[in-house]
């Protein structure tokens, strides 16, 4: 799980240990015991890390991130293995890539199914993933929450009251 420390990541390292995955998340050094904190099992630095000298490991990636960070994915996907990017459609040349390593490949865009939300909901009731919230802002300081998230450097959500 890529940016495991983030909004998106540190759900989907719970989520992915709640069904009994192995889990590496990727984050700086500074968030390190957060991400390990979640419950994966390896936290790599991104920051100190050489992605094309590794074995290829892993089944699935999740690639928060996009960009350069597609390369190094397919760097430590297995063949026949799975990575999901989410931040932008695949292009035409990342698209190659996949096909030239053999990994599959793809977007995926949410969509709001009251059904998934209701299922997430009881695993957060019974406390199998837990939501960290960082900061919370009052709707007025809203320019001021999107500033934070387009940072990048978000641990977990914030959240804007209303
Ligand atoms: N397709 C969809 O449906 C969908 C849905 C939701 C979100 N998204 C997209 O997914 C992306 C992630 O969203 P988010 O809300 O999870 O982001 P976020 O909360 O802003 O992520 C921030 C975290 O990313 C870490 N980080 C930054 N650069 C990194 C890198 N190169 N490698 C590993 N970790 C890194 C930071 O840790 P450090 O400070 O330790 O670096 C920080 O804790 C965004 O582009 C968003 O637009 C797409």
């Amino acid at each position: 799980m890529h940016a495991a420390s983030g909004g998106v990541g540190h759900i989907a390292v719970q989520l992915a240990r709640y069904l009994g995955a192995e889990v590496t998340g990727t984050s700086s050094a500074v968030n390190r015991d957060f991400v390990l904190s979640l419950g994966a099992d390896k936290h790599i630095d991104y920051k100190d890390y050489n992605w094309a000298g590794q074995q290829k490991e892993y089944d699935f990636v999740l690639d928060t991130v996009g960009g350069n960070n597609i390369d190094n994915s397919i760097a430590v996907t297995k063949t026949g293995g799975t990575i999901i990017s989410i931040p932008t459609g695949i292009s035409n040349e990342a698209s190659s890539k996949f096909k030239q390593a053999g990994v599959n490949g793809y977007f995926i865009l949410v969509k709001s199914s009251g059904g998934d939300l209701s299922h997430i909901a009881n695993l957060i009731e019974q406390q199998s993933i837990i939501p960290f919230v960082s900061q919370t802002y009052s709707f007025e300081e809203i320019a001021k929450a999107h500033t934070q998230i387009e940072a990048a450097k978000t641990v977990g959500k914030i959240v804007v009251t209303l």
